[in-house]
């Protein structure tokens, strides 16, 4: 039987942990913010978008969705500067048309000539992950709205979000909710039998699991089965969501409806190895963001051969975003052929990450001689799976050989060595 175990994080958003990898899935300061600084915010999507209508980006290890769900969230909100109110969604259709009524758009200055625009932007995300229950289940997670303290602060500055946070606290979920709603449409398009998953099912439905999911979408399964709206899920998704909608959620029953359409973004999971599913694609991406679970448990998605297969799926411009400062990682990718950089994050005033490009000038910090000294060390030898296949206690075992065996110096001494050349 399938078990995680879910915790509120500090910013009200749910974190996991595995015990099967014995690993956290999200840091307990903040699943949700920690999305949003990790890639999110070095990633600098205004700017791309003032060059830019088309992006393409790979998120691997997908998870529960946050990276992804970020990125959405962030591109509606900053720069089209609205508002999801969930309340005013009524459904989010197989057409890609997100039907809404005129007082979706919260602020005034919005209107409806406003989201045409949106079809001048084409947003095609892949999202990998091996994990499908836990794929399936991120629409669903919310934020605990109630667990927010009274005077919350974020934990990073945006004065978008603070302003409306100051007039009501509870209001920055709204988005995560109407996001979510967009991914379940996105998710449930391909793959309309996780209806039918009786894991799934079982975890929405659990008593221990259910102050984490939305309850009127956690109805949503049990309707499929026992309501009418099992019919029209055999006609069509749009139909089936509508009617929940109704039936559910929405409390402007009777209101008429304008539409406007979205039909541009593309959201495409894929249930498989990453390695795998990279080495049958053609696309090339803009962003990449890679949250794989620490390299010293799960080398897989850590070594120079895997970055060469990022290499080949990267635009010229494009960039990868990675959370792990190890110089292991570093060495991997300047070995795989990229710039390598660091992402510097000026609220928490420290390096938070690290960043791969083929373009020079995207790195705004770079690697100091200090980091690139330490890549010459034992601590610089990367991880290296030249198949693409094999299991990660493999890719342990010969990384372990290989540093047992090499004549470098210790990382230890080496910063021993530095710190006493720089205080002479
Ligand atoms: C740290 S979690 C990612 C958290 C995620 N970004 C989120 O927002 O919830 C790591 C994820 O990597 C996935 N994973 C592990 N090995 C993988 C592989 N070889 N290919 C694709 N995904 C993998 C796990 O299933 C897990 O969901």
């Amino acid at each position: 039987m399938y078990e995680f175990y879910p915790y509120f994080t500090n910013d009200g958003s749910v974190g996991l942990y595995s015990e099967k990898d014995n690993d956290i899935y999200h840091s307990t300061y903040g699943a949700l913010s920690e999305a949003y600084e990790k890639f999110i915010q070095p990633a600098d999507f205004e700017k791309f978008f003032q060059n830019n209508s088309e992006i393409k980006i790979l998120d691997i290890c997908f998870g529960i969705g946050y990276n992804s769900k970020s990125f959405i969230n962030n591109f509606i909100k900053n720069l089209y500067n609205a508002t999801i109110d969930t309340n005013n969604i009524s459904t989010v259709s197989c057409n890609d048309q997100i039907y809404t009524d005129n007082t979706y758009c919260r602020n005034p200055q919005l209107n409806l000539k406003d989201y045409k625009n949106l079809e001048n932007f084409k947003i095609y995300i892949k999202a990998i992950d091996t994990d499908k229950i836990l794929a399936f289940l991120s629409p669903f997670i919310i934020c605990n709205k109630k667990k927010l303290p009274k005077n919350y602060k974020l934990p990073f500055k945006n004065e978008k979000i603070e302003k409306m946070l100051n007039k009501s606290p509870e209001k920055i979920y709204e988005f995560f909710e109407g996001v979510n709603l967009i991914f379940l449409e996105k998710i449930c398009e391909k793959n309309p039998d996780i209806f039918k998953n009786e894991e799934i099912e079982r975890i929405l439905c659990d008593k221990k699991y259910r102050e984490y999911f939305d309850p009127s979408i956690c109805r949503l399964f049990k309707l499929d089965k026992f309501s009418r709206c099992s019919y029209t899920l055999l006609k069509g998704f749009s139909t089936f969501l509508h009617n929940i909608y109704y039936l559910n959620i929405s409390k402007r029953y009777k209101k008429p409806f304008k539409r406007f359409k979205y039909s541009n973004f593309i959201f495409d999971l894929k249930i498989n190895d990453a390695r795998k599913e990279l080495l049958d694609d053609n696309n090339v991406y803009n962003f990449m963001f890679l949250d794989a679970f620490t390299p010293a448990k799960c080398p897989a998605l850590w070594t120079v051969d895997f970055f060469k297969l990022l290499f080949k799926h990267l635009n010229e411009n494009g960039m990868v975003l990675t959370y792990s400062n190890s110089a292991a990682i570093r060495n991997a990718f300047l070995n795989a052929g990229f710039f390598v950089g660091k992402i510097y994050n000026p609220q928490m005033k420290k390096y938070t990450g690290t960043i791969a490009v083929k373009n020079k000038s995207l790195i705004k910090h770079e690697l100091s001689e200090y980091d690139l000294g330490l890549l010459k060390t034992r601590a610089g030898i990367f991880y290296r799976d030249e198949n693409l296949t094999d299991l990660n206690e493999a890719i342990i075992e010969r990384h372990k050989k290989e540093v047992d065996e090499s004549d470098l110096i210790s990382s230890s001494k080496y910063i021993k060595s530095f710190k006493n050349n720089f205080v002479l």
